[in-house]
Parts: C-alpha cells; sequence; structure tokens
C-alpha cells in the first residue's frame, strides 16, 4: 500500500526481536491479553469522567475530584497499550502499519489524546468551573466517539487486507 513503509517494515521483520515474537506461539496472545485487559480499565476511566460531565453519574462529587481519580487511569494504561501494540506490531509489521485501519486508529488516539490533556490543563487550572455546558457535553459526546472509534478500528485491522 504505502511502497514507503516497505523497507522499514522488512527490517523490523528481520529483527531478533521479532523472530523471538514469531517463533514462540504463546507471546503474541499474551501481549493480546494485556493489551485487552489495557483496554477495560481505560475505558473505565473514560466513562466514569464522561458520565459525570454527562450528568448521568456522580452528581454529588465535583468534576475536579472525579478527574483527579480517574484520568491517571487514563495516563497509566496509555503506555501500556503503546508497549503491547509496539510488540504486536514488531510481530507482524506489515500487518499493521500499512493497514488503513491502524492509520486511522492512530489518528484518533493521538486526536483524544491531545484533547485530554487540554480538558485536563483547564481542571487543574480551575478554568473548568467556567466552562458552558454545551462545551462539557460537545467534550464528553466526541470523547466516546473517539475510543469507540479506536476500538473498532482496532478490531477492523485484522478484516483490511494489506496488499
Ligand atoms: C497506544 C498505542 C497503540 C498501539 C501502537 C496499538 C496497536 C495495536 C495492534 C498492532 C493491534 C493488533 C491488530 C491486529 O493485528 O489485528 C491492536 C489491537 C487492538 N487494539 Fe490497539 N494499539 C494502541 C492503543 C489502543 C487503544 C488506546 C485502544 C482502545 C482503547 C486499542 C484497541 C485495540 C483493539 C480493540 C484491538 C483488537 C484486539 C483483538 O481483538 O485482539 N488499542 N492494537
Amino acid at each position: 500500500m504505502q511502497a514507503w513503509l516497505d523497507p522499514f517494515c522488512a527490517w523490523l521483520e528481520s529483527t531478533p526481536l521479532s523472530h523471538t515474537l514469531q517463533s514462540i506461539e504463546w507471546i503474541v496472545p499474551a501481549v493480546q491479553t494485556l493489551h485487552i485487559l489495557a483496554i477495560g480499565l481505560l475505558l473505565s476511566a473514560v466513562l466514569m469522567l464522561n458520565l459525570r460531565l454527562l450528568e448521568l453519574a456522580c452528581q454529588d462529587q465535583p468534576v475536579m475530584r472525579i478527574a483527579a481519580r480517574f484520568l491517571p487511569v487514563v495516563w497509566w494504561t496509555l503506555p501500556v497499550l503503546l508497549v503491547t501494540g509496539l510488540l504486536m506490531i514488531s510481530a507482524e509489521p506489515a500487518r499493521s502499519l500499512q493497514n488503513s485501519a491502524f492509520q486511522l486508529k492512530m489518528i484518533m488516539l493521538l486526536s483524544i489524546v491531545a484533547l485530554t490533556f487540554a480538558v485536563q490543563r483547564r481542571i487543574d487550572t480551575n478554568r473548568w468551573a467556567s466552562s458552558a455546558r454545551l462545551w462539557r457535553t460537545g467534550f464528553a459526546l466526541l470523547s466516546l466517539l473517539l475510543w469507540v472509534g479506536i476500538v473498532f478500528a482496532g478490531r477492523w485491522i485484522a478484516y483490511v487486507r494489506v496488499a
């Protein structure tokens, strides 16, 4: 698909790490299991924060407290997803790097990480209380849409054929 990625994929596939991942049968399923467990944790935290922003849960607690409780879960599970994701890429580089579903997933992931970071800064600097309700609802809905899109694109990778 993207010819410029071919040499990189070929190099990555020839590394000792990739050979190890390809030759020991249980490693990739174990890494996928960690990836899925981390997704579960991350999505639980994202859901709690967004339900609070939509005023559908924990209304007796300030947004700041809910954010302080659940945003660290998001930031700590992302490195786990990154490392397990990179290991899966190393096992079969072309399958993901040249896959349009994977590329879409990465674009959505970078967008939601940047957006969540911006919101966290607003909350940390106490500017959140002055945000309009429409803005909070918009962020929460966009956040849920992007996270669901990321999960869908993650599953879709397996069904997009890379030429
Ligand atoms: C942080 C960077 C990430 C990288 C580099 C990455 C990479 C990957 C790779 C390479 C796969 C294997 C696809 C395949 O071969 O079929 C995968 C699967 C998947 N990823 Fe990620 N991922 C990342 C983060 C995430 C996040 C944040 C989510 C969702 C919240 C996610 C959701 C999924 C899902 C649902 C699958 C399919 C799992 C399965 O059915 O086995 N990933 N990811």
